[in-house]
């Protein structure tokens, strides 16, 4: 029987042999940078609620890039868009209010959004994801944007741009967006049209536009950061004197847009140029009301996620190709198989990497196939006994037994 042969679905991708050790090394370099955080995990599906709650029901996410079904009960279901509300539904549940503050957590896996796709956009991605609830503390803020440069860097990712902002309160933010709508509505005559369009329902996209008119308008538009609350502008400024403190370069960047509801005060965004139009690689905020609207104690927090395909887009072209062993086991002819096979089973309980003959090719080819797979050494199993080469520095030996082996595969 044959039959047609299927597909990704779009906007998916499969990491081949020659990406997994890459992604396998940036999550190592995660691990490594968050060692002060417990690495946690949530479902990869949620309630319908607590997106549309959590991201909020305004966004581009929850309007038109979940991925929502019913289950046999019919309750909706949503593939996780993105990590932070099941965060705060996992906090508020399991009671972490009552441990010691901040609780610092991290999280990777696939997240879902049915965009366009386009380099570095999926519609199934990897993030990586830090959050730190139970703190208003500005150093928990500076804490978090400085981890997420030093795990850029240490994943090669070169001249990533930060840009912070705060958002505030959302009294203010509401009480400004009256002023800014206020200000475009002065100057309608100049705007573009789709600026026109939009005053109503995002004003903030004014400040986006390309067009030379709307561009003029928007030079004199009022900024969300000159109308902070007094409380709301100290933190802000302690964020920044921190960053400085940590030698983390940023700019201000008063128009800085998140595609999320639940931001508070710090909004940050690091984007990188090799990305092209997609250049966003990771970003955050403050989100103190989120875990209250959940339904848990009123709880200060604050996280980010990054795009583990766009740090290794942005990273280019690293280290890390396919992972091949350190021993090869061939067979010569007439070799007998539970030989050859009890003699790479006992090397790998030694903690070696071993890769024996398994597809019925001749002595030479087996040594050929060693070489290119980037073993070093090679236990080749005769009729008499088991002779090792060292493909490196040449030469060959007859050896006992799997001890003697392990012994000269170690040895420095
Ligand atoms: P976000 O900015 O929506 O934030 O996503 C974070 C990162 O995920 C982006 O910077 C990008 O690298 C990656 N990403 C998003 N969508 C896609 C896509 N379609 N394809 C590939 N990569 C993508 C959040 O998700 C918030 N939960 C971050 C956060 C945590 N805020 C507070 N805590």
């Amino acid at each position: 029987m044959s039959g047609r042969r299927l597909q990704a679905p779009k906007g998916t991708f499969d990491v081949l042999p020659e990406t997994g050790g890459r992604r396998l090394d940036l999550l190592e370099v995660c691990r490594d940078r968050l060692r002060g955080y417990s690495f946690v995990e949530t479902p990869i599906f949620e309630e319908t609620e607590l997106f549309a709650r959590g991201v909020g029901e305004s966004t581009d996410i929850v309007r038109k890039e979940m991925f929502t079904f019913e289950d046999q009960a019919g309750r909706s279901l949503t593939l996780r868009p993105e990590g932070t509300a099941g965060i705060c539904r996992a906090y508020a549940e399991h009671g972490m209010h009552k441990r010691p503050q901040p609780v610092r957590l991290w999280y990777w896996g696939p997240f879902f959004r049915h965009e366009a796709p386009q380099a570095g956009r999926f519609r199934q991605f990897t993030q990586v994801g830090a959050e730190a609830l139970g703190s208003d503390d500005p150093t928990v803020d500076a804490e978090l944007v400085a981890l997420l440069a030093a795990i850029l860097g240490d994943a090669g990712v070169e001249g990533a741009r930060l840009r912070i902002a705060s958002l505030g309160a959302p009294e203010t933010r509401a009480e400004y967006l009256e002023e800014l709508r206020a200000h475009l509505r002065a100057n309608e005559g100049r705007l573009s049209r789709e600026v026109v369009e939009r005053i109503d329902a995002n004003p903030l996209r004014a400040f986006d536009a390309a067009d030379p008119g709307t561009r003029e308008v928007m030079r004199d538009a009022p900024l969300l950061i000159d109308r902070l609350a007094p409380d709301d502008a100290d933190h802000f400024a302690e964020v920044r004197a921190l960053l400085d403190e940590a030698g983390v370069a940023y700019e201000v960047d008063a128009t800085l847009v998140r595609g999320l509801d639940y931001y508070t005060r710090t909004v940050f965004e690091f984007t990188s140029d090799a990305l092209g139009a997609q250049s966003g690689v990771g970003g955050g905020g403050r989100y103190d009301l989120l875990v209250e609207e959940l339904g848990g104690p009123a709880t200060p927090a604050i996280g980010w996620a990054a795009g583990i395909e766009r740090i290794l887009l942005a990273a280019g072209e690293g280290k890390g190709g396919p992972t091949g062993p350190d021993l090869f086991v061939a067979r010569a002819p007439g070799a007998d198989a539970r030989t050859a096979f009890g003699l790479a089973q006992r090397l790998r309980d030694r903690g070696i990497a071993v890769e024996m003959e398994q597809a019925g090719r001749s002595l030479k080819g087996q040594l050929k196939h060693a070489d290119r797979s980037g073993a070093r050494w090679v236990a080749i199993v005769g009729e008499e006994g088991i002779d090792l080469k060292d493909l490196e520095r040449g030469g060959q030996r007859a050896v006992a037994d799997a001890g003697e082996i392990a012994r000269a595969v170690t040895a420095p």
